[in-house]
């Protein structure tokens, strides 16, 4: 199905797209950028000439002379009666879906396989006769598993029983489950800003209204701003990461914690608390799980980060009553999760100390080789040091990182630019950076960015900063 996209809506995600080229090639350059980063979807209408050039108070001949340039360069579609539609030439499409043409992909943040990952699979292929006796399809995750994930949060001060736990094909089909479950058509889901790029992709497909509140450097969680749209709007549930927050590396204090989960108490929203960056602590020390504050929590794991991306195993643990409602919607999507993936999962998540450790000592290195890479060669960048995660929130203060991630691909190195984390072309100077590379890759990196930053950041400012941090 072909998206339809309003002028009014692409003003709004194109945000500054001025640069110093002319107006025409701006205008395409930005369209480009937001289809290559997924803002905009491959088969999306683009709204007509006439209303863009409305929307954007700009002359129809430059909205002409941009879509004549994206039609020439392969990504834009054009059928009589049918209007334009944007189009991910084979090139982009290839390069997206196996790296090939990007000498460096920074675009994903995380790690390779945790290093016991092969014995952990050749033990599975051991164990794995045992369960070709029975169907295969298993909807709620082996008890085995289910027992392992519940121990490992009764270990972290939250008391969970087997029967609390879904295992899922990773977080992020957990979150699509659980969307699916607790929305209804005409409610609202509350976000922080900035906030991870695909689940605002899985509010997207439910059509739901976005609510966001600010995560700030300085200040962390803004409470007010999250009680007032909580109170005001009632919104079905709020998407939060408590731990290693994606993008910024932050956590919530306790007393964060404690206020947001008596707040959605209170007003009926439910907290999804996504966990899978929560076992990436390099120096912050164990907090207690969100859900310790309130039963109205359900949260969701993953071994991507921690173990490795590739296994696709992740969780969700709630009450025995949402678990009951997860089940009976998720026949729809999919029909259980693997379980030779499940096997090897187990004895991963037994060794869940070992790993954490393991990843611990491997970040450090990473986050402290990067924030010395940009202190010598772009101290004009702002960079807070998080105590874990796997990445760094930069705040470029002058650069539009849409226009760098465009430039930098030119050079081989796959950047996402801040707006993809936020709504409405937010965060159009910040950049999120991976440590999660080898020192010759995050150093050939920064090359490339210091390289292009006097380049990209000399195009003057035409609009005032969207960003909210
Ligand atoms: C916050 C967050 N949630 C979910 C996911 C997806 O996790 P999975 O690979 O388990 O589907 C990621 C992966 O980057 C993530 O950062």
């Amino acid at each position: 199905m072909n998206t339809f996209v309003t002028g009014r809506r692409l003003a709004r995600e194109l945000g500054e797209w001025r640069s110093s080229a002319p107006a025409y090639r701006s205008l395409a350059d930005r369209i480009r950028v937001l289809l290559m980063d997924g803002r905009l979807a491959s088969g999306a209408r683009l709204p007509a000439e006439r209303e863009l050039s409305t929307a954007l108070d700009l002359s129809r001949t430059t909205v002409a002379a941009a879509y004549s340039k994206l039609r020439e360069d392969g990504y834009l579609a054009s059928v009589r009666g049918s209007g334009s539609t944007l189009v991910l030439p084979g090139r982009e499409r290839g390069e997206h879906a196996t790296h090939q043409g990007l000498a460096l992909d920074f675009t994903k943040a995380t790690a390779p396989a945790y290093p016991g990952m092969a014995a952990a699979f050749a033990a599975a292929a051991e164990e794995m006769p045992c369960h070709l006796g029975h169907d295969g399809f298993d909807m709620v995750g082996l008890p085995d598993l289910r027992e392992a994930i519940a121990q490992s949060y009764n270990d972290r001060g939250l008391p969970t029983s087997a029967d609390q736990i879904m295992v899922t094909i990773g977080a992020q089909h957990a979150l699509n489950l659980v969307t699916r479950t607790l929305y209804s058509p005409g409610e609202r889901i509350l976000v922080e800003q900035p906030t991870y790029p695909h689940a605002l992709d899985t509010f997207a497909t439910v059509g739901a209204r976005i609510l966001a509140f600010p995560v700030r450097a300085e200040g962390g969680w803004d409470l007010p701003e999250a009680l007032l749209q909580i109170r005001r709007a009632a919104p079905s549930m709020a998407f939060l990461m408590p731990d290693f927050h994606n993008p910024t590396g932050m956590s919530m204090s306790i007393h964060e914690r404690e206020y947001l989960a008596a707040a959605a108490q209170r007003e009926g929203t439910v907290l999804v608390a996504d966990e899978t960056t929560a076992f990436l602590d390099i120096s912050r020390g164990e907090l207690p799980p969100l859900a310790c504050f309130s039963p109205n929590v359900v949260t969701l794991g993953s071994l991507g980060k921690i173990a490795w991306g590739g296994l696709r195993i992740g969780w969700i643990r709630g009450s025995r009553e949402i678990l009951a409602r997860l089940l009976r919607n998720r026949p729809a999507s999919d029909l259980g999760t693997p379980l030779f993936e499940q096997l090897v999962a187990t004895s991963l998540v037994r060794e869940l100390p070992l790993l954490r450790a393991n990843r611990s000592a491997d970040l450090r290195r990473g986050r402290d080789t990067l924030v010395g890479l940009l202190a010598e060669h772009l101290p004009q960048w702002t960079v807070n040091v998080p105590d874990g995660g796997v990445s760094l929130w930069i705040n470029t203060e002058t650069i539009s990182t849409s226009a760098l991630a465009l430039a930098a691909r030119a050079e081989g190195l796959g950047l996402v630019p801040g707006p993809r984390f936020g709504l409405d072309g937010a965060f159009e100077r910040f950049l999120r950076l991976p440590f999660c590379y080898a020192d010759e890759q995050m150093s050939e990196g920064v090359a490339i960015l210091a390289r292009l930053s006097s380049r990209v950041g000399s195009d003057p400012l035409r609009m005032p900063l969207q960003a909210v941090i």
